[in-house]
């Protein structure tokens, strides 16, 4: 059977994954006994995602002001299910043991290690960026992504590093503030022309050549009844977790923000880091090589979650509805992929 989507109401304390340490932390959501079942939204115009290198001054207002928005809510409302603090609580509920399994209390809900990486956070993401849009009055916002797989991505975007916006936060790795160039695939790397050569040959590997399988992209396959974390996928592993520990701070105890579940969604630059790792999804589905490119099993397909809405209305989604991001009326900037040929 499918994991089912949690029940809020026994969603209990968060712990650090690695230590089994009881963190200092409530992560639970504000509860709700109506939930309403998620509907694709009618898609007028594709709303385009842009990489958070090249924003416009424009855009990058916008999204300065829906920030400063979301974090206010936490002043005005802390039990907001929109605020900034309840938006990244939700990662620590889903992934730090908070939410059980219905129907097994002694089994967590972990949305990492298996096959609901992905679709977990793209729906994560695609609330995320509504309520945003919904704090500035604009139905067409969408959320940058970090394009670390193109070298001209591959430090943190600078629109997070400047200390007077919104975007900015302290709790990360000092030594990691731009220029310093990120190493995707813990290569050890010191010099930035041989760092780029390795991220995209390393991009190459966890895209195309060590994938022979769904599974090997995807992730383990997880259901009902299931010990959490079967296994990761090669994207999860690779790139995705090298960005989280480049960009969280070492000298935290539990690598706060970026470097733990439980923290990793009060830095800004979480989403848009994920906006990549879902667009790395959206390329991997396009590449023309033999692996299948969906998963078929119901049990995938029928695994859910829950989520407020920019309405702070409580969702139920499925992941069958977030398999093509356009049907969520979200694209993204074409950009170049240099490492699509980056054979070693
Ligand atoms: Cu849910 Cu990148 O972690």
């Amino acid at each position: 059977d499918p994991i089912q989507a949690p029940e809020f109401k026994s969603c209990s304390e968060a712990r650090d994954v690695q230590s089994g340490d009881v963190l200092d932390v409530n992560c639970c959501p504000p509860p709700s006994e109506n939930i309403v079942d998620f509907k694709l939204p009618p898609v007028h115009r594709m709303r385009v995602r842009p990489a958070a290198h090249k924003v416009t001054k424009e855009y990058l207002a916008k999204f300065e002001e829906a920030i400063r928005r979301m974090k206010a809510l936490d002043k005005d409302d802390p039990t907001d299910p929109r605020g900034f603090m309840q938006q990244a609580n939700i990662h620590c509920a889903y992934c730090n043991g908070a939410h059980d399994q219905v129907g097994f209390k002694d089994l967590d809900i972990q949305v990492h290690n298996s096959w609901l990486f992905f679709p977990f956070h793209r729906w994560y993401l695609y609330f995320y960026e509504k309520i945003l849009g919904k704090l500035i009055d604009d139905p067409t916002f969408v959320l940058p992504f970090w394009n670390w797989d193109n070298p001209k991505g591959m430090q943190m975007p600078r629109i997070f590093d400047n200390p007077r916006s919104p975007l900015f936060n302290t709790n990360r790795n000092q030594d990691n503030r731009p220029p310093a160039m990120i190493d995707l695939g813990f290569s050890g790397a010191t010099e930035d022309l041989q760092k780029v050569v390795n991220n995209l040959s390393s991009m190459y590997s966890e895209m195309i050549r060590s994938v022979n399988s769904t599974i090997d992209f995807m992730g383990q396959p997880y259901r009902a009844g299931n010990s959490p974390s079967p296994g990761m996928g090669s994207s999860e592993r690779g790139s995705h977790i090298a960005a989280h520990v480049f960009v969280g701070n070492p000298k935290n105890r539990y690598m706060e923000d970026m470097g733990n579940f439980y923290s990793a969604g009060r830095d800004t630059l979480f989403y848009s880091h994920h906006a990549n790792v879902d667009r790395m999804w959206s390329i991997w589905k396009t590449l023309k090589t033999d692996v299948p490119k969906d998963l078929t099993d119901p049990d995938y397909l029928n695994a859910s979650f829950l989520f407020y809405d920019e309405n702070k209305q409580l969702v139920r989604v499925k992941v069958r509805d977030c398999l093509d991001h356009r049907r969520l009326g979200y694209e993204f900037e074409p950009v170049d992929t240099p490492w699509l040929n980056y054979r070693p």
